[in-house]
């Protein structure tokens, strides 16, 4: 697609997403600076962006990570995993609280597994009662996967097919088994369910993307979507018009095309060997974001997670250093690259795992190249100056802060000339107190606010 779409990306980049972000790195001697476009959306899925991709998705109201809960509509009471899991499943709730919760794990568009509070899952019991519903697993195969079957004329009354071909019914509020024969959508029948999504739950990221269309089609979709969404003519706009640089998020998954572990989709890899050649060829120069590591370094949709939890630690460590390992070899040698960044926006993350990733990051990229900048991200959830010390340690290293004048209702009640005062102000001070003569470089990766 050209200019025009790119335009409206632009805007989006300013108003909407966040996309637009210029920085200024400043060295002892020089000030290096950089003007950079962030070319988000593009091979990281994120799902806020337009135009939509997720339309085409059967149930696209059932991704992977939706948020459920289930009332019977006979008892009008919720289903609930005792204890938030590892024991029962039970119908007996008047108000649904996270027990009563259940996070969607999509095998299709009609098959799914239910993932409780204390991240088990439910299935069917093996021991005597086989048909009884427990939450106790902690790992989904065969007897935790159910259908949901939506009733024709209302999407929201549902039965639950269990793995043995039976629906479930709540035959009390203390027994929940798997063993209706029947067919009714009788409000009094005890197999009908009234689902509740909780909408603002929605993940749409990567993982919902490709395993929402599923292995048949979204191999399609992602290569049209590469093809089309960010066009060798974009990087001749982005270069007359200013900018000198771009930031291009890529997932963990890269490192293993053409054949990335299901649901994700080979070819990217191939798209990033363009953008270097038309990099190279309008003069810009490219920062590869590791956007989307193993585990989900922050629960985001745009992390890759499939159902927002934050999982990656230690054990995650060799595989996101193997990443970056990848993507240094591959193109240590261009001499448009500028920048890797380690991992984009980590939060809620142990400081001393990040710091030892950070370590082995750091040194996979100098095994490299000696003169490609290593960007460590701040942690969204710290102080911008939290990793000062530790980087300014090493030589190339630029610190990534993201500044977001949005997502709280703080920014949205100031005015736009109290908005441009806030970053002159808090911004501006936080940025300099960042600033020192000998440490690491600084650098805005984002920024954004809404007017
Ligand atoms: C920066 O300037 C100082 C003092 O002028 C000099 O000693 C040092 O070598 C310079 N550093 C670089 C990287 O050019
Ligand atoms: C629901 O049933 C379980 C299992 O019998 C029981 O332990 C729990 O107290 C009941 N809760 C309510 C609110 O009735
Ligand atoms: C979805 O998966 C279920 C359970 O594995 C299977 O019975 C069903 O046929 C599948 N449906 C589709 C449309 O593939
Ligand atoms: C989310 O759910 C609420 C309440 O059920 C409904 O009013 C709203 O339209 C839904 N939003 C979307 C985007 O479906
Ligand atoms: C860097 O290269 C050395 C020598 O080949 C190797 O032993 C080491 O594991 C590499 N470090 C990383 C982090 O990849």
């Amino acid at each position: 697609m050209g200019n025009q779409f790119f335009y409206t990306n632009l805007l989006f980049i300013f108003y909407i997403s966040c996309h637009y972000y210029v920085s200024v790195a400043q060295t002892e001697n020089s000030t290096l600076s950089i003007k950079a476009v962030n070319l988000g959306n593009w091979l990281v899925i994120e799902g806020a962006m337009k135009p939509s991709l997720f339309d085409g998705i059967t149930n696209k109201d059932l991704l992977d990570g939706t948020q459920v809960q289930f009332m019977s509509a006979k008892l009008q009471k919720y289903l609930c995993a005792e204890h938030g899991g590892g024991s029962i499943v039970v119908a007996n709730r008047t108000k649904a609280l996270s027990w009563e919760t259940f996070r969607l794990w999509r095998v299709n568009e009609s098959a799914f597994n239910f993932r409780v509070s204390n991240k088990q899952f439910v299935g069917l019991g093996n021991q005597a009662g086989a048909n009884k519903l427990v939450a106790g697993s902690d790992l989904p195969g065969n007897m935790e996967t159910f259908q949901i079957v939506r009733n024709d004329g209302d999407p929201k009354k549902i039965r639950i097919r269990a793995p043995t071909g039976l629906f479930l019914q709540a035959i009390s509020e203390t027994l929940v088994t798997a063993d209706y024969e029947g067919s009714s959508w009788e409000d009094n029948d005890p197999s009908v369910f009234k689902m509740i999504i909780l909408n603002h739950t929605i993940l749409k990221g990567e993982y919902q993307l490709t395993n929402g269309y599923g292995p048949d089609r979204a191999p399609t979709i992602m290569q049209d979507h590469w093809n089309t969404y960010i066009t060798e003519d974009d990087f001749r706009f982005i270069s007359t018009n200013g900018l000198n640089a771009v930031r291009i998020p890529v997932g963990w998954w890269i490192a293993q095309d053409p054949t990335p572990p299901k649901p994700f989709v080979g070819g990217s890899l191939e798209i990033l060997d363009n953008a270097f050649t038309w990099a190279q060829k309008y003069g810009l120069k490219v920062i590869v974001d590791l956007h989307a590591v193993p585990g989900s370094q922050n629960g985001q949709p745009h992390s890759a997670t499939r159902d927002g939890y934050r999982e990656w630690g230690d054990s995650y460590i060799p595989d996101t250093v193997a990443t970056i390992d990848f993507l240094a070899e591959r193109y240590a040698d261009s001499e448009t690259l500028l920048a890797i960044e380690l991992m984009n926006e980590p939060q809620g993350v142990n400081l001393q795992s990040l710091k030892k990733y950070y370590q082995a990051g750091y040194e996979a990229v100098r095994n490299h190249s000696l003169s490609a900048y290593v960007i460590m991200s701040n942690p969204l959830d710290r102080d911008s100056r939290v990793l000062l010390q530790f980087a300014g340690a090493f030589s190339g290293v630029v610190i990534d802060v993201h500044y977001y004048n949005f997502f709280s209702d703080k920014f949205s009640k100031m005015n736009v000339q109290q908005n441009i005062d806030y970053i002159k102000k808090y911004r501006a001070s936080d940025l300099s107190s960042l600033t020192t003569s000998y440490g690491p470089l600084v650098f805005v990766g984002k920024y954004c606010t809404s007017t």
